[in-house]
């Protein structure tokens, strides 16, 4: 299949639930006190691996088209699991599930997919080991498969994160959650709040403070029921496309506009895109909003780093097809977690961006783009990795010649249904 050269995108569009509040509502509604409905779930492959493995630990999860409801069994309510739990591409799963795991009186090994076995993993297993668990993993500690003999008298910690990472500070929020005393966790930069807030939300004992979080020892999660806001890392794609194909007019519906999220959206605008928040409101402690994009076919050159970074990693890939459309050099720096992502995608991106012409420069932490206009077709590789696939699939839609991709099945991962979006919209 071709992506080329379209006219215009125009409509209204719906995402699937944000991935990251997905993978937090199936593990607090598994750790909760009884039955939970969570509505507008993200179903995209890394949430499945989410429920899957709650099923593994005993959890009863019924899945119906538009909702999902989850069968909580309180703090202590996990069984051990018979079988190693495979969270398959998910580094949301493994990391976060390690901090819950080491809390559990039994033993429990977790792994993934070829991509999943190689990201690093010493970044929870350090602070979960102060705690008291015992984990360890592949090549002295540092990658999966993670086996775990988990403590149920986790002791509190106060830890540091070197790197500004949601994963790490949630993993150990999780384990917090049963440990005695007050577990607190800073970080570098601020990194997306998500499990912050929805303890906040269930009433739980935690407390923020800039960069700073804490959590004391909870005695119990209660049910709820939830709507999960659109996925913003989703819409990024339809921001920076319809922002480039000039007389385009995309209405992107009830979309997760978490101050921690939204860095790209100051970006475009930085870069002169057309791109209003409206309808701002609540859902259990999530902002959401509806965002209009115009299309004015014309972006500029930027600089992204330093303190927004985390707050727009996942949409770096398609920043920078943004920044090969665009006017002038756009630089992105301070972005060496890119490097372990699900694929390398500072150099998944350069050496794609290269293949069709772009003037590209891989950096130590980010890459150095001179914006053009005039590039090649080709056939691109997608390194398995769902973001690098639909970046890459947005520069084909906005060049002349267009793009091929080796394989798209990596895009279910997070959007299943990306594509049939996308043919919506297109006029
Ligand atoms: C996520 C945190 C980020 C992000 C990932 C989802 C989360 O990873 O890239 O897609 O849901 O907590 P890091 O914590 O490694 O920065």
């Amino acid at each position: 299949m071709i992506f080329k050269n379209i006219n215009r995108l125009e409509g209204e569009i719906y995402f699937p639930g944000d991935k990251s509040i997905t993978h937090r509502a199936i593990m607090f509604a598994s750790l909760s006190n009884g039955r939970c409905e969570i509505k507008n779930l993200g179903l995209g492959r890394d949430n499945l691996s989410t429920i899957r493995i709650f099923r593994d630990l005993g959890i009863e999860i019924k899945k119906n088209k538009d909702r999902v409801v989850i069968f909580g069994r309180g703090l202590n309510g996990l069984k051990e699991p018979q079988n190693i739990l495979d969270a398959e591409n998910s580094g949301t799963t493994i990391r976060i599930l390690s901090g819950i795991l080491s809390a559990q009186p039994f033993f429990s090994v977790i792994t993934g997919d070829k991509y999943l076995v190689k990201r690093p993993m010493k970044r929870v297993i350090e602070p979960l080991s102060l705690m008291g668990a015992e984990i360890s993993g592949r090549e002295g500690n540092r990658y999966p498969p993670l086996a775990i003999k988990g403590n149920p008298k986790l002791k509190a910690i106060e830890y540091e994160l070197s790197i500004a990472s949601a994963q790490v500070k949630s993993a150990i929020l999780m384990a917090g959650m049963y440990a005695e005393g007050t577990t607190v966790v800073s970080e570098p930069s601020k990194s997306r709040d998500h499990t912050e807030r929805f303890m906040k939300s269930l009433g739980l004992p935690v407390k923020v403070n800039q960069k700073k979080v804490s959590i004391s020892k909870v005695s119990e999660i209660p049910s709820f029921d939830i709507v999960i806001p659109g996925d913003i890392s989703s819409s990024a794609f339809f921001m920076v496309a319809g922002s480039l194909i000039k007389g385009s007019h995309l209405i992107l519906k009830n979309v997760g506009i978490n101050p921690t999220r939204t860095g790209i959206v100051e970006v475009l605008k930085k870069m002169g895109a057309d791109i209003s928040v409206f309808n701002e409101r609540y859902i259990n402690e999530e902002p959401v909003g509806d965002i209009l994009v115009k299309g004015t076919g014309s972006l500029k050159g930027v600089e992204i780093k330093g303190d927004i970074i985390p707050r727009l990693i996942d949409e770096i890939p398609v920043i920078a097809v943004a920044g090969a459309f665009a006017e002038g050099v756009t630089l992105i720096d301070d972005a060496e977690e890119l490097r372990v992502k699900e694929s390398d995608r500072i150099k998944a991106m350069v050496t794609e961006l290269k293949k069709m012409g772009v003037d590209v420069e891989e950096l130590p932490k980010g890459m150095l783009i001179k914006g053009g206009r005039k590039y090649k077709c080709g056939k691109i590789n997608t390194y398995g990795d769902h973001r690098v696939a639909m970046a890459m699939i947005v520069f084909g839609l906005i060049s002349k010649e267009g793009v091929m991709t080796d394989d798209r099945s990596s895009i279910e991962v997070s959007f299943p249904d990306f594509i049939q979006k996308l043919n919506e919209v297109i006029k």
